[in-house]
């Protein structure tokens, strides 16, 4: 099993979006893929249709051990998708176990039980992961050999990555020498701003080797779906979104390549020009916008010498769930009751963690695209 840590102590830059549309892309390309919520925000929790405030057992009830993994692990209406949902009572784990020798290592000790005990096997583990570097980061940077970096294409993006290459690089000496930084993702991408392809070009220089070649663009249907509890693949299959995210998990799957059946040609789609009018921040300008000269497949400024492009991406039906779901022999606890009273404005908790944050050298910003568009920038 592949065991990977969506992480980024910045908050509000696509982490729980990543790790919900992802792990429902990789299960349509057949990876039997498990996404765990170790946010108290439970952000995924609510994204995929579970209550936090169930009495069902939960990530909260592993971590204090009265639960095994698969007690916790949930179907979900896609086929190969599970979850293992957070609880709200996540948000004090961190203290209640400041004591207990080990707690750094639960999850990587409760993924061997499951392993060992014949549990639901699992291709691929996506953790989602709080937007700080606390002890449930932690666990799962100790759980995982592979750490996935979603970043916003934006004038911090890189301030806070010191830090985390920081963490990663002690927990892999002390803790965990497999673990690695695999991929870098620029999410909520502009390309119709410079100051994004700036700021992308300035990442891959830095970091060229490991920034995904796909970017997941601005797409207000990535921004609706978790409201109605659905991965972007059940809300929205053919929108940009849903094309981004699978066009990523196949980049993902290219390091194993033949591993993961194929799925049926998509029909191919056009720019779409008229898609949803968004709701939110600026996305109308990323919405509507035709291709930038030189973009990538879909909107990246890419350099010329990199490999060859990841797959086009392209809308796919949505797989349509059931056979295991019903074999799993449990149901999802259905959170539409509190979707609204549970979520919050995932931003609002980062600001001061990411003013703490030290800042990598030389992580210049594109003072040149910033002066050029900076209305525009701004505008989202
Ligand atoms: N590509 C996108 N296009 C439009 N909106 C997006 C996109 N990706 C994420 N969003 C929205 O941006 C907000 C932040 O995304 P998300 O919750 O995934 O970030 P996060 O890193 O998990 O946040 P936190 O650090 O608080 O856990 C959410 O409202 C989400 O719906
Ligand atoms: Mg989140």
């Amino acid at each position: 099993m592949r065991r990977i840590a969506v992480t980024n102590q910045k908050g509000g830059v696509g982490k729980t979006t990543t790790t919900v549309n992802l792990g429902a892309a990789l299960a349509h390309l057949g990876q039997r893929v498990l996404v765990c919520d170790f946010d108290p925000q439970c952000n995924l929790t609510v994204h995929l249709d579970v209550d936090p405030a169930s009495e069902a057992p939960n990530l909260y009830d592993l971590l204090h051990g009265r639960a095994s993994l698969s007690e916790v692990a949930l179907a979900t209406e896609h086929e190969r998708l599970w979850v293992a949902p957070a609880g709200v009572d996540l948000a004090g784990v961190e203290l209640e176990l400041a004591n207990e020798v080990g707690r750094e290592t639960i999850l990587g000790r409760a993924l061997d039980a499951d392993a060992a005990q014949g549990g639901e096997s699992y291709d691929i583990l996506l953790v989602d992961c709080p937007p700080s570097l606390g002890l449930l980061s932690l666990n799962a940077l100790v759980a995982c050999e592979e750490v996935l970096v979603p970043i916003q294409a934006e004038f911090f993006a890189l301030q806070g990555l010191g830090k985390l290459l920081e963490v990663v690089g002690l927990v892999q000496q002390r803790l965990n020498p497999k673990l690695r930084i695999s991929c870098l993702v620029s999410c909520r991408y502009d390309p119709s701003t410079n100051l994004s392809r700036a700021v992308i070009a300035d990442v891959r220089e830095h970091f060229g080797e490991i920034l995904a070649e796909t970017v997941i663009r601005r797409n207000v249907k990535l921004a609706e779906a978790p409201s109605h509890g659905k991965t972007i693949f059940a809300y929205a299959p053919d929108s940009r979104g849903a094309q981004d995210y699978l066009s990523l998990a196949r980049e993902l799957l290219g390091a194993v390549a033949g591993a993961a059946p194929q799925p049926t040609p998509a029909t191919t789609k056009g720019p779409e020009t008229t898609e949803e009018r968004p709701t939110e921040d600026g996305a109308e300008k990323a919405e509507a916008v035709q291709e930038v000269p030189g973009a990538g497949a879909n909107g990246a400024a890419r350099p010329e010498s990199k490999g060859a492009p990841a797959a086009a991406p392209a809308a796919e039906p949505e797989a349509k769930a059931e056979p295991e779901a019903a074999s799993h022999g449990r149901r999802t606890r259905s959170a539409a009751a509190t979707r609204s009273s549970t979520r919050r404005p995932s931003s609002s908790a980062s600001a001061d963690r990411a003013a703490a944050d030290a800042p990598v050298a030389q992580a210049s910003a594109p003072k040149g695209a910033e002066a050029e568009e900076s209305g525009e920038a701004s505008g989202g």
